[in-house]
């Protein structure tokens, strides 16, 4: 199927929360919750779109000729075809429809992303037993996952992490930032915000390579490399837990100039082509998170479906980094983009 077509069989199942735009900037769904839409004032999604638009990239093409780029990109020592991964989405029958529930979603984005050498955070929610299936269902694809846990409370974050240990998944991750969210607040207590100390316990009880998600300043990204974090992914959560937030490009530069070698940076939001990709590990990830296109494409076609948008991004990557004389990813440096 066509990328248009896989858009137009998406909106079909997702309209009227998810309109499965041509371009996936934002604008549409704007505070659309339920809905993949951004908390009012609604416009940070579209913020984190139009802000990669503002970065050019320098095309230099008198250089040795750059027939295949090498995007393949090692991650705590494996290797991955790109260095492109997909975003966690939970609630995904009340956000985009029935078609899917979190554990069905989960189970073929897994699938999908490994059988295009790259892997899928998956998300945590309420229900417990959606983590249990992710993580459950990620052992049979040989661990190749990183489930997100919710800042809970210590007890069911270690609990959580106790599944992950018996199931020997490749990483694991926490989206701290959903500390904003209102189910989470509800529950007070010790779930919410974590210290340093907090999450370095965390982090050790995981005893193995763990990514702080939803760090969006450069004390942050401090901390939690003083945490002991392998990872911190630069997001704000799509704008979905904080309205008047900055875009994800605005802070990325700063966080990879204080942090960049002491943590794998990862960044996500309004990333929606290989040039966003290339804009991006200019400016200092090391790799980046797609959310919503992904969950598009699978509602509209499945595994076929992504593996259209995988194609499209990587051979945009590919294309950029022809032209701006990059055989390899870290070829990609700061020079090659301009403001
Ligand atoms: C419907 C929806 C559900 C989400 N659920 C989660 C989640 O469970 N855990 C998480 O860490 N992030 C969650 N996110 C945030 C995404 O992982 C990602 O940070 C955000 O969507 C920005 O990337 P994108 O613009 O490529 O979608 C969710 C986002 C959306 C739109």
């Amino acid at each position: 199927m066509e990328y248009k077509e896989i858009l137009e069989e998406a909106r079909k199942l997702t309209a009227p929360h998810c309109m499965a735009c041509p371009v996936c900037n934002g604008k549409a769904c704007g505070n659309n919750v339920p809905g993949p839409g951004s908390k009012a004032p609604g416009n940070a999604a579209a913020r984190n779109f139009d802000k990669w638009q503002e970065i050019f990239v320098n095309m230099d093409t008198l250089c040795e000729n750059v027939v295949d780029p090498d995007i393949s990109f090692e991650l705590f020592g494996r290797k991955f075809s790109a260095p492109i991964f997909v975003a966690p989405l939970g609630a995904v029958d009340m956000h985009y429809g029935p078609k899917y529930n979190d554990q069905s979603y989960n189970a073929d984005m897994m699938k999908a992303a490994v059988d295009c050498g790259i892997l899928a955070f998956t998300g945590d929610g309420v229900n417990a037993q959606i983590m249990k299936d992710a993580v459950t269902d990620s052992a049979a694809l040989g661990g190749l996952s990183i489930p997100t846990i919710k800042p809970w409370d210590r007890e069911t974050v270690f609990g959580k992490l106790d599944h992950v240990i018996e199931n020997n998944i490749f990483a694991a991750a926490m989206d701290v930032d959903a500390a904003g969210l209102p189910f989470l607040k509800k529950l007070g207590g010790s779930a919410g915000s974590k210290t340093v100390a907090e999450m370095r316990e965390i982090i050790e009880h995981a005893s193995r390579p763990f990514i702080v998600k939803g760090i969006m300043t450069v004390a942050g990204a401090k901390k939690a490399v003083e945490a002991g974090a392998a990872g911190i992914v630069v997001s704000n959560h799509g704008g979905r837990v904080q309205g008047g937030v900055p875009a994800t490009a605005e802070v990325l530069g700063e966080i990879a100039d204080a942090v960049k070698g002491q943590t794998v940076i990862f960044v996500d939001g309004g990333i929606r082509s290989g040039v966003d990709v290339f804009r991006a590990l200019a400016l200092g990830a090391d790799a980046v998170l797609v959310g919503r296109p992904f969950a598009t494409m699978l509602y509209g076609a499945g595994e076929e479906g992504f593996k259209v948008l995988y194609n499209k991004l990587t051979s945009e990557l590919k294309g950029t980094m022809g032209m701006c004389g990059a055989a390899s990813l870290k070829d990609i440096t700061r020079d090659k983009i301009r403001f």
